[in-house]
Order: C-alpha cells, then structure tokens, then sequence
C-alpha cells in the first residue's frame, strides 16, 4: 500500500462530506495505519455484533462467491472500507468450516485497475482445475460518468488476492442498458453457465442473459431467458439458479432482486424487493422457463442481494445482504453499515421455498437462559444475543411478544416499556407483524414501521435469533422468514411474552 499518513485525519472524519473522491479511493491509495485506525474506532462502536458477518469498518453489501472449496466455505462482500457509503467497492474475504464461525482473510479484491476503475461488483465462485475462480462485474465510468462494465473470470491466488483471469464479456450486448452485472455461475454436464442481471434497452425492463462457457474461461451468451415476466420492474440484480427436489420432482428456481416493484397490501413494502420463481427445469441452451408467481423471500424491513451455493452434502444454502440500498443506517455515525444474514438452507415444500436456519447454526448455542412454559405475561429472559424457539402444537392463540426491551415498570398485568421490537400474531388471520416502531433510533421510517405476513398454517413454531442490533425470524420451520436490523439502546435487552401458554426454549448466543 502506498503510504499516505497525511490522508489519515480526514478518513477518520467518518461523519463528513463524501465527495467523488473520497468516495472513489481505493485502499491502493490508503496506509495500512490509517486503515487499523478505522477498524478500531468501529471496534469500539455500538451495536457491533456477535455472531453476525459484519465488516471490520466502513460499509458492506452483497455476499459474493460464496463456494465451497478445499474444506472451507469461502464467502466474500462487497466493501466499501473508508465510510458508512456505496463509494468504491472492494471485496472482503471470509471462511468457515461449518457456515458458523468465520476468520477474516481480509480484502481480497481491490479495484483501481482499467477494468475495474470504478468498482468490483457483484459476483459468483466456483472451482476450476482446484482453484478457487470468481464471475464478477468490472465497473467503469468515463469522463462524463457514463458506466460501462466487464464480466470477468478471476482467481484467489496463493497471497490471498483476486487476480484477473480473462475479461471474458468485456462489452455489453446490445439489447442490454449499462445495468449489466452480477453473473452467477453453475456446472452441469461438464459445462459451465452463468446467469446475469440486465434491464432491456428497448423498454427498460428487468430481465436476466444466459452464458455457457466449456472451460469456465471464455463464454459465450445464449440469449435472453423467457419468463412470463416482461415487465416486472426496470432492473433484475444479483440473480441464482438452482434445482431443488419435492417429493421426487425437480424443479428450477430462480432468485432475483428486482427494482421497481410497487408495494402491495403487505407485499413488496421496501425499497427494493429479493424474491423467487419455481418453474421448469432450464434444458439449456432452450431458454424457455415456465414458472409460478413471484414470491419474496423474507417478509422483514432489510434483506437484499441475496446468494446461495450447494454443500457437500447436497444442501442448498442462502445468505443475504441484511440491508437495502438508499437508506442511511443509525451505525453510519459510527464509520461502519450492515451485516450478513445467518445462513439458511432452502428446501421447496407445497411449491414454495421453505427457509430453515443452517442445522451448524446450533453449535453457537451456549448456556440454556429458560426452558419451560410461558404464560400471560412472562419475561423469558434478558439477551442481546439470543436464540429462542417457542411452540404450540395446538396453534398459537393471538399473542404479542415484546424483544431486545427495556425493563418493565410493573410486573403484571400490562407491562409498560420505552423500548422494544414488537412481534405480534393474530390468530384468525394467522397474520404475523413484525412492528420497529419502539425499536430505539428511528430509520428508514419512509418505508413504514411495521412488515406483516399471512400464514398459510396456523402458527405452531418461531425460531428467532437476535443478535444486538439484528433479528431474523423463522416462522412454521420456514413458511415464512423476517430479517431486520434495530438499534435500541437500552441494556435491558428483556423478553417479555404476552399471550396463552406455550412452551418455550431460550439459548444465550
Ligand atoms: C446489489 C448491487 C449489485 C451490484 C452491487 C454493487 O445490491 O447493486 O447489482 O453488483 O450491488 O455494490
């Protein structure tokens, strides 16, 4: 790195203006000192997490390359690393044997060079003659801002760095705007395919372009995938295909984030929505895929950008950014934005996409906080990182369930706390809300204070996992799925249950 010390007090002012320059400064440009001085500032900032991807400071989006290779899992994120911003973006690199604990490799991909002057964008991994390749997405803009961008294979190199490869679709089709990106690749039958996220030049519509490539190097485009979709939003990102099983079927599914999409009673309520398809197995290079409805994925206030790979063991798992884009974040005064999702495995059940928490995800569980029932209103226990799961087998009755709150004033009846993220349920609707109203630090209020589902099965299961300022909730062992972020500030951290009896298990995190 070249060093740079005189750069160092005005990074630090984390809270500044952020313009173009600063903006697009590359950690090339940046000292290795000025960099430990961001990372323990974040350090020291609230609301860091515990068990939670999250970056080492500055701002994280999209998981990218997420592989298995050589008995680790190997993710990477798109990384911001100066400020709380979407300025230039690198890739950060970590692993894990078990998807639960994972050790920093640091950056793995810092942009500055011709073809990625402007960004290293959102892309997939695979292993190629054993070794670890991406698929990504080049940015770069011309003198008059104008973006053009690069798909290009590269690969994580002995120094811990991701090296270009083969600009391997340096132009953008003609039927495609500049908003091109985000190949996602997979293997079958000795070949490999890439799936990429574009808007159409002639009515600026969210579609997806397929490629083939038989040495995973050089590829070539087989066109446009049909879906009955042709106009459904101006902007597809980050799109994955997969196959997933349900009852001897195999069925192709498509995840995609469009941009665009009106909201819709309780659907569509963020800025930006990430869902799926279920459809017909692709036989490419046909590229006809008919499919069902769209369906989101998660029914909570932020989830994005999401990205799966396949275990050895033949599951497939999702993680996704837990943020949106265009919305600032309390934690931005502190120098640092976002985390990862938990990781999740997919299973298709009734045609739908059912998410349920990695089975690893339990060798985080230490001590047992409470085990036993709950009743009227009960605080089950006082946690900032916490997994509880509650059941009923009957059904659950109406209830609300009150968490990361402060201390109540009165012990019975009608608990009254300053703060607190609201889960409540209705039983005759079998309508789950999810209400960030009392939550602490307001944001993102433009967007509503409240996520609410209806269930297709009367609620009997909730597996919840907080995590100081994240919560993820599963409903029906994956019916249903909510992830959000709340950045309260009390220590209390108090579980309080109002409702009819249920049992209940509480694990510290
Ligand atoms: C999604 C996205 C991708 C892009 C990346 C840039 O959040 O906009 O389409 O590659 O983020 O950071």
């Amino acid at each position: 790195m070249i060093n740079k010390d005189n750069n160092l007090p005005d990074l630090v002012n984390i809270t500044g203006e952020w313009d173009r320059a600063k903006r697009y400064t590359s950690l090339h440009d940046v000292s290795a000192y000025a960099l430990e001085t961001l990372k323990s500032h974040v350090a020291h900032a609230p609301w860091r997490l515990n068990y939670h991807i999250q970056p080492p400071c500055g701002l994280m989006n999209d998981p990218n390359g997420f592989c298995y290779f050589e008995g680790h899992y190997h993710l990477f994120y798109q990384w911001f690393p100066l400020g709380p911003v979407h300025g230039l973006k690198h890739w950060y690199h970590v692993k894990s044997k078990d998807l639960t604990t994972w050790e920093a490799c640091g950056v793995a991909l810092i942009p500055g060079e011709d073809l990625n002057s402007h960004g290293a964008y959102s892309g997939s991994g695979f292993v190629l003659n054993d070794e670890l390749h991406v698929f990504y997405t080049a940015n770069r803009r011309d003198e008059n801002w104008q973006r053009s961008c690069s798909q290009v294979i590269a690969k994580l190199m002995p120094n811990g760095l991701i090296e270009t490869v083969n600009d391997a679709i340096p132009t953008i089709p003609n039927e495609y705007t500049e908003h091109f990106r985000d190949p996602k690749v997979w293997q079958e039958d000795d070949q490999y395919y890439a799936i990429i996220g574009a808007q159409r030049a002639d009515d600026n519509a969210g579609t997806c372009a397929l490629y083939v490539s038989d040495n995973g190097i050089h590829w070539h485009s087989l066109g446009e995938l049909n879906t009955a979709l042709s106009a459904f939003g101006y902007m597809w990102e980050c799109p994955d295909y997969f196959c997933l099983e349900d009852h001897g079927h195999t069925y192709g599914v498509l995840i995609f984030s469009p941009q665009g999409i009106e909201a819709d009673g309780d659907k569509y309520q963020n800025i930006y929505q990430s869902g799926y398809l279920v459809g017909s197995v692709l036989s490419l290079p046909s590229l006809d895929y008919t499919h069902g409805e769209f369906h989101e994925l998660d029914f909570g206030f932020d989830f994005y950008a999401p990205q799966t790979t396949l275990t050895p063991d033949g599951r497939r798992i999702l993680i996704a950014w837990m943020g949106l884009p265009e919305i600032d974040y309390p934690s931005d005064k502190d120098g640092w934005a976002h985390c990862l999702t938990l990781p999740r495995e997919l299973k298709l059940i009734q045609g739908k996409v059912a998410q349920c928490p990695a089975k690893e995800l339990q060798g985080l569980r230490q001590e047992v906080l409470y085990q036993g029932y709950v009743n009227h209103q009960s605080i089950i226990g006082r946690s900032a990182h916490f997994e509880l799961i509650l059941t009923d087998e009957s059904g659950f009755e109406s209830f609300e369930l009150d968490l990361f709150a402060s201390e109540p004033n009165v012990l019975d009846n009608e608990q009254q706390v300053d703060q607190k993220l609201t889960i409540r349920y209705e039983q005759a609707k079998q309508r789950i809300t999810i209400d960030r109203r009392a939550a602490g630090t307001p944001f993102a209020t433009e967007y509503g204070t409240t996520r609410s589902y209806t269930l297709e099965n009367p609620l009997t299961h909730l597996q919840l996992f907080g995590d100081t300022s994240s919560f993820e909730g599963f409903f029906n062992q994956g019916e249903a799925t909510a992830s959000l972020r709340h950045f309260s500030d009390n220590n209390n951290n108090t579980l309080i249950w109002h409702g009819n009896k249920a049992s209940a298990i509480l694990w510290q995190y």
